[in-house]
Parts: C-alpha cells; sequence; structure tokens
C-alpha cells in the first residue's frame, strides 16, 4: 500500500517537474566538482570564502578530533556541558555582539529550537514569508500564531503589526536570502521597531563569515536574536544561535531540539573556534567575493538575463519547472553547475537557477559561467517546444 503510494506520488513529482534526484559527486577540489568522472565547474555551493576545502581548517579540525575523540556521548543537559563548548560558545557571543551563544548540530536545527521554543500559543509571531523551511517548520511546532508578510514589504509588515498591536510581537526575516539573493530592509523595520516595540529573529546562515566587517553580518541593528550556520562561509558544519541575556537558560530549559538530542562533540567546538580565527582572517577573500558577485550580476544583465540579488546569492529568473530543470542538466553538459530551485522551495512558476558564488572563483569562471548559461538556456528551451510539438 504504502510502495502504490510512494510511486504515485512521485509520478505527479515527475510529471510537475519537481522531481529530485541529486548528483553523485565523486569528489571535491576547491570550486570543482567531479560527477560521473567529470569535472564541473561548481556554483552552487555556499563554500562563500572557500574554507570548506581550505587544507589549513581540515587540519586542524583533525586534531581537534584527535585530541577529544569524536563523540560527546550524551545531551548537552545530562553529561554533555563541556567547558570547551561553553568557552566557544562565549567567544562566539563576543565576536558577533550578543550576550550568549549556543551551538546547535545544524542551522535547521537551531531555526527549529529556537523559534519552537521561544514562542507560545498566546504569542503572534510575523514573518517575511521568504524565510527558510527550518524557520516555517519552528513556527509550526511552537503553536504561535503567525502571519506571514510579503517578501521585504514594510507596508504589508505594518499592517500585520498594526493588526495586532495587543500582543507583544515578535518579526522573523533573514540576514541574505537564501533564494532571492537580496537584504532585508534594515532600516524599514528598525523604523517600524521603534513603533511597534517587536523582538526580531534574523536567520544570518548566508551573510555571517561573508558579509559586515570581519563578517559579522548584516542584521545586529534590528536583531535580538540572530541564527548562524557553520556550514557555509566557516566551511565547517554546526551552527549557532546568538541571544540576548536570559534566553540561554530558557532554552536550556525548554528547547525540546536542543533537550532531547545528542550534543556536538568537544572537537566540534574547538573546531568552531578555529575557524573563527580563520574567518576573522579572511578580508581579501571577501573583497575577492564581492567583487566577483558583482562581475556576475553585471554580465547576466548584460546578456538580457533577469536576476534578483543583492550578493554572492543571485537568481536567475526561469519560471518554469521544468525548463528549469532543463537548463540545470544543460549546463551541467557544458560543464558547469548551477542547482535548478523548484517549488516548494520557491513559489510554484517561479523557478530560478540559484548561482552561489565564491571568493574560489576567478573572473574567467564567471565569463565561463554566463556563455554556459546562454547556450544551456537556448537549448532547454528548443527541447521543451520540441516536447510540446510532439505531445510530451
Ligand atoms: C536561511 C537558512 N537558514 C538555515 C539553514 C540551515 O542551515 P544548515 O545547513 O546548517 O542546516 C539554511 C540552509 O540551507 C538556510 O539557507
Amino acid at each position: 500500500m504504502f510502495e502504490k503510494r510512494f510511486k504515485d506520488k512521485l509520478l505527479i513529482q515527475r510529471q510537475a517537474g519537481l522531481y529530485r534526484n541529486p548528483p553523485q559527486i565523486e569528489k571535491r577540489e576547491g570550486k570543482y566538482v567531479f560527477v560521473n568522472g567529470r569535472k564541473i565547474l561548481n556554483f552552487s555551493s555556499n563554500d562563500y570564502l572557500g574554507l570548506g576545502t581550505s587544507r589549513e581548517l581540515a587540519e586542524k579540525v583533525a586534531a581537534n578530533f584527535k585530541r577529544y575523540g569524536a563523540s560527546s556521548s550524551s545531551s548537552r543537559l545530562v553529561t554533555g556541558n563541556y567547558s570547551v563548548i561553553s568557552q566557544a560558545e562565549k567567544a562566539f557571543a563576543e565576536y558577533f555582539g550578543y550576550s550568549d551563544a549556543l551551538f546547535f548540530p545544524s542551522g535547521y536545527q537551531a531555526n527549529m529550537g529556537v523559534v519552537s521554543a521561544l514562542f507560545g500559543r498566546d504569542d503572534t509571531v510575523i514573518f517575511d514569508k521568504h524565510v527558510h523551511a527550518s524557520t516555517v517548520k519552528g513556527m509550526e511546532l511552537s503553536k504561535a500564531e503567525f502571519l506571514g508578510f510579503k517578501h521585504n514589504s514594510m507596508s504589508h509588515l505594518k499592517k500585520r503589526l498594526e493588526s495586532r498591536s495587543e500582543k507583544q510581537l515578535f518579526v522573523l526575516t533573514e540576514g541574505l536570502f537564501s533564494m532571492d539573493g537580496d537584504f532585508p530592509d534594515l532600516g524599514g523595520i528598525a523604523g517600524l521597531k521603534k513603533t511597534h516595540g517587536f523582538l526580531t529573529l534574523v536567520d544570518e546562515a548566508h551573510s555571517f563569515g561573508a558579509l559586515g566587517e570581519k563578517g559579522r553580518g548584516i542584521g545586529r541593528s534590528i536583531a535580538d536574536v540572530a541564527v548562524g550556520t557553520l556550514g557555509k562561509s566557516f566551511g565547517l558544519f554546526g551552527a549557532f544561535a546568538l541571544l540576548p541575556e536570559g534566553f540561554k537558560e530558557y532554552l536550556f530549559n525548554f528547547s525540546s531540539p536542543l533537550i532531547y538530542s545528542t550534543t556536538l562533540p568537544e572537537a566540534h567546538a574547538a573546531s568552531a573556534l578555529d575557524a573563527l580565527e580563520i574567518v576573522f582572517r579572511c578580508d581579501a577573500e571577501r573583497e575577492t567575493l564581492r567583487k566577483n558577485s558583482l562581475l556576475m550580476k553585471e554580465a547576466l544583465g548584460a546578456d538580457g538575463f533577469n536576476t534578483c540579488g543583492d550578493a554572492h546569492i543571485i537568481a536567475v529568473e526561469i519560471g518554469d519547472e521544468a525548463l528549469a530543470a532543463s537548463v540545470s542538466r544543460n549546463l551541467s553538459e557544458r560543464g558547469v553547475f548551477a542547482f535548478p530551485a523548484r517549488f516548494p522551495t520557491v513559489p510554484l512558476g517561479r523557478a530560478i537557477l540559484r548561482v552561489g558564488i565564491s571568493a574560489l572563483h576567478a573572473p574567467d569562471d564567471i565569463a565561463i559561467f554566463v556563455e554556459s548559461l546562454k547556450g544551456a538556456y537556448e537549448k532547454a528551451r528548443s527541447e521543451i517546444r520540441q516536447d510540446l510539438h510532439h505531445g510530451n
């Protein structure tokens, strides 16, 4: 019975152009991945500073695991509250300018663990409709009332705030949106915060490390709570929540995903500190990333592509799901990879090619990408036309 249900649902997924089937990556070398023995230039990683393949970081991480062992063997609240972890969290809090920090095994778990615990049945949470799936999952688990506002629309946010003015309100947004690649309206949110006095959570998964002075992100002026991941610019894995006074104690007592899960090992905390120290030194990489991003945006625009994105994530607008998948496939055949983001990651009928830029890229790589995309786009369109002609 399950078999038939799965088969039917997968068939519908295929017919809608939404079928997901990740390519098998044989190995990675800096900005390249190897698929079926072919070397592919990768424009879909979140390795913004190039630390994901840094020899220096890999050696430090290996030394930490050798020294501390591979597992904490306990949840944080039983015998997993190691001094090394607390010290590393203190260093993260200081670096980013918050009272406290708390590590989580992933950004997904951090958003879920923080959002589900902070809000309850009597609260109203107002969120930008383009926040990450993990934040949405956290809201669902919290049982709070949650109201979306149109992506980056301050007039809609204001309306939402006014509709619930009698309540203690919370607003959730991102430092750099993971699919649109744009910034939140910091000035707009700051103004509304003054009038309505809400608390703000900013997910800086894509901005910490890569943007702001020394990688400190862009949302500090509006954020009461921030979430960062170590799996993107930091070249590691795991995540951290940055918190005001009193929140850490609260989460220790009420965050189910934190309480009932094995804590990351000491070696991870020591490695997070090493990654932070490297991120501090990465001014040159941040500058290269900024220049690469600008170059990509200009080159795509000059060739007539409609794009969205203010920094190192650029969304090339495609629209049709099957066309986006086909463009990505044709691009791979030309030795370049960019991920086709489709529903439910983005709204239905608004599929994009999500281009992730890295400090590892050179200007020539960007020229190769744009040239390949032109060819791939034309080929994909003609394939779709032929399919329609043959009634497929
Ligand atoms: C905005 C945002 N928040 C959180 C996450 C989750 O982070 P992690 O990959 O560490 O689970 C992601 C990852 O894709 C993201 O894009």
